[in-house]
């Protein structure tokens, strides 16, 4: 039988609770390839970090992401789900992927520049530089041929794509070189209330955000206050009609049917009536998903024991990756 192809992502523990880019950009797409490839999935905690979380936030939300995750249908018998930090190889990788980076290609990382730039160089800490080394160890460890992640990743996965090349030429063919899994529809789901902006947990206003775990009632109230135009097309025109072409996106990816269609279904009807269905097609989505994310953390011990497993799954993959990569780098090993 054929190997399977590898596939590794993350997403940060930041927030009580994944918002619908989130899914839509990626966890969607890691629930399709456990199916067809070797799977590993990893809540980055350490990446978290880097926004400076409260202890008990951080606690609790780890384990909230770990839940919703499996709500939304990740299948720990057919994935290996893991929290980064219990696999200490990622942060021993990273220093290896730090001194590997040239100064100046770090510095035009542009999720750097932003947030550098909005809160100043006093106030923004080391870990937010060296963050695109982390994950570049995250994905190399693993040997991942495929990287499902949404359009902010791009440049993030570009970095890692280089480090590994330089790797292998500069010491010895160590690493697989990873591709970037980046959907056209869906990688970029914006702000309900601004949307030529990404829908982002660090939005100032949370009004354009669809949380998973909000109630329904919250959901219904922001699908049907999204922003829209001055005409009545409901037609995909991002750069004409960016709101109704979002939620076109939306609509699609979670009916399964192409644009297209949703635009004949709603051909001649208004845009109350359309976002009212789509509003609809979201809660009834996401209700069944809040409730077994709800359950399962209800019992810690269980969601703990699966990421007993994931790490000793995930730690067997990395420490043998690094252990190649200190050889031949030249670190000698301890007798
Ligand atoms: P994070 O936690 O910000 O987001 C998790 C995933 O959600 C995607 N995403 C979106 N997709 C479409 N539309 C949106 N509005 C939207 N917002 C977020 C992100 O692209 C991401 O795929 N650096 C990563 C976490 C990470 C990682 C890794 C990913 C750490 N190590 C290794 C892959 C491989 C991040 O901040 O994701």
């Amino acid at each position: 039988m054929a190997t399977k192809e590898r596939v590794l992502s993350g997403i940060q523990p930041t927030h009580e609770s994944f918002h619908l880019g989130n899914y839509l950009g990626a966890v969607k797409q890691w629930v399709e390839l456990q199916d067809t490839h070797d799977a590993f999935y990893c809540v980055v905690d350490l990446h978290a970090l880097t926004a400076s979380p409260e202890p008990q936030a951080l606690r609790r939300r780890t384990l909230a992401s770990v839940a919703q995750l499996i709500a939304l249908g990740l299948d720990p018998e057919k994935c290996t789900l893991f929290i980064q930090s219990h696999v200490p190889a990622h942060n021993q990788l990273a220093w290896v992927m730090e001194c590997l980076t040239g100064f100046g290609e770090a510095s035009r990382m542009t999720q750097f520049k932003d947030k550098s730039q909005k809160s100043g160089a006093d106030r923004t800490v080391v870990g937010l530089f060296t963050y695109p080394m982390l994950m570049a160890a995250d994905i190399l460890l693993y040997q991942a041929h495929q990287v499902p992640v949404g359009e902010d990743q791009r440049q993030h996965i570009e970095l890692t794509r280089d480090l590994a090349t330089r790797f292998n030429s500069q010491y010895k063919d160590t690493f697989t070189i990873p591709n970037g899994y980046i959907l056209k529809a869906g990688a970029k789901i914006y702000d309900l209330q601004d949307p030529t902006s990404k829908m982002s947990k660090s939005a100032e206003s949370q009004s354009g955000i669809i949380d998973l775990m909000d109630a329904p009632e919250v959901n219904i109230k922001k699908m049907k206050s999204a922003v829209t135009d001055t005409e009545r097309e409901i037609k995909f025109d991002e750069k004409n009609k960016a709101g109704i072409s979002n939620l076109l996106t939306i609509y699609s990816a979670l009916t399964g049917q192409p644009v297209s269609a949703a635009e004949n279904e709603f051909a001649g009807k208004g845009y109350g009536d359309f976002k009212a269905a789509v509003a609809e097609v979201v809660v009834d989505y996401f209700r069944p998903v809040r409730e077994k994310a709800l359950e399962l953390l209800t019992d810690p011990t269980h969601l703990n024991q699966i990421l007993k497993t994931g790490a000793e799954k995930a730690s067997a993959v990395a420490e043998k990756t690094l252990a190649d990569v200190y050889d031949a780098i030249g670190i000698t090993s301890r007798a």
